[in-house]
């Protein structure tokens, strides 16, 4: 069987440094299914075995996530991805150490489904059940142990941005988080898809807007940054802008999208990015931390990836951006978190239920 050991970066108790010290290895099952992604992902210790994702293609038609559709694909989708999970990783499932699946924040009836299949699994194997905070998750991904990436040390900001979120969060421990700032309306993933829906192109428009904007000018059209107070992010203005500004274009010339795709879709990017670093170097000097990780879907955009780089001449800031893969919604993700948490032995009974909106 494969072998996999690495040390935890912190030995929090004692039964960590037994593990450790006995070189057992620990088979953790992730069970992700928050939106509308069912993933399933098999850990020994740090390390991913296999990480299985089955994308609902059903909700393209709608341009956004329809919940019972998504529901009801968790349902069609949940026992092939974790036998496949359980396949590829090499293991049986009677090698299973623990189950960690996310119990929030999400869509109702998405997490209900991991929730319910998660604890009938612990149930029948008879083996320790973690909850896991899907925000929290997106964060301690890059704790993944994977060759090229570099965890960061704590303290650090991370930037979670997704369809659903956008936080700025510090980090001074795995599970020491404050959440520091955060979106008061859309999520900058909704920014994205939205603006691209405007434009007509299909949801989820991030990763084209990404795409079309690479051949643009991000200065051809300047949009307004919303002004909010402190730490916090408004994306809702910025999409109301978007829209009135094509209705007018398309006024004057019918084949005002076609003809300026690249450079609207640079100048969004543009205008979202430069919202996002804003935000950061205020955080930074705010909190005199310098070590910014990033995680969740819109970390795949080209654009964000530059923009922190250059942070890193500018500012002297080190960032961290984990694997493509453990960026978007996945079941590793929980995983790492189960992992980490198995190592404090912090398990979760039957009587746990699902819940859409949690903090940390
Ligand atoms: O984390 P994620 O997979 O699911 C949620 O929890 O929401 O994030 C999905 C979001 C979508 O809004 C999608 O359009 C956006 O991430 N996204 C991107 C890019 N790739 C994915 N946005 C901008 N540029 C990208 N390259
Ligand atoms: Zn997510």
């Amino acid at each position: 069987m494969f072998y996999c050991f690495n040390f935890a970066d912190n030995i929090n108790n004692f039964y960590a440094f037994f593990l450790i010290m006995s070189s057992q290895n620990v088979y953790i099952l992730g069970i992700e299914s928050s939106c509308d992604d069912t993933s399933a992902a098999i850990l020994c210790n740090d390390c991913v075995l296999s990480n299985v994702v089955a994308s609902q293609k059903i909700h393209e038609q709608y341009g956004g996530v329809v919940p019972e559709l998504a529901s009801r694909a968790h349902q069609q989708n949940i026992v092939p991805v974790i036998d496949q999970a359980i396949k590829q990783a090499g293991i049986t499932k009677d090698d299973l150490t623990a189950i960690a699946f996310t119990r929030g924040p999400g869509l109702m009836g998405s997490l209900l489904v991991g929730t319910s299949f998660a604890k009938s699994l612990a149930l029948a194997l008879d083996i320790p059940l973690i909850d896991v905070n899907h925000m929290q998750a997106h964060i301690l991904a890059h704790f993944i142990d994977e060759e090229g990436f570099d965890k960061p040390e704590f303290p650090f900001l991370a930037l979670t941005i997704s369809g659903g979120h956008t936080q700025v969060v510090k980090v001074t421990d795995h599970f020491e988080m404050e959440i520091i700032g955060e979106t008061i309306d859309d999520a900058v993933g909704e920014a994205f898809d939205k603006s691209a829906k405007i434009l007509g192109l299909p949801y989820p428009g991030g990763p084209l807007v990404d795409k079309y904007a690479q051949l643009g000018n991000p200065k051809a059209f300047p949009f307004t940054k919303p002004r909010v107070d402190g730490l916090n992010f408004s994306f809702s203005g910025l999409k109301t802008g978007i829209l009135y500004f094509v209705q007018k274009q398309l006024k004057e010339n019918p084949n005002f999208i076609e003809e300026n795709l690249h450079d609207v879709c640079a100048s969004i990017q543009h205008t979202i990015i430069n919202i996002l670093i804003d935000k950061l170097k205020k955080a930074s000097k705010e909190t005199g931390i310098k070590s910014i990780a990033i995680g969740g879907g819109v970390s795949a955009n080209s654009g964000i990836r530059k923009a922190l780089k250059e942070g890193e001449f500018k500012y002297g800031w080190k960032t961290f951006v984990p694997k493509f893969e453990y960026t978007t919604d996945n079941a590793a993700m929980i995983g790492i978190v189960g992992y980490l948490k198995y190592l404090q032995q912090d398990f979760t009974d039957m009587s746990i239920v699902a819940k859409a909106r949690i903090k940390f």
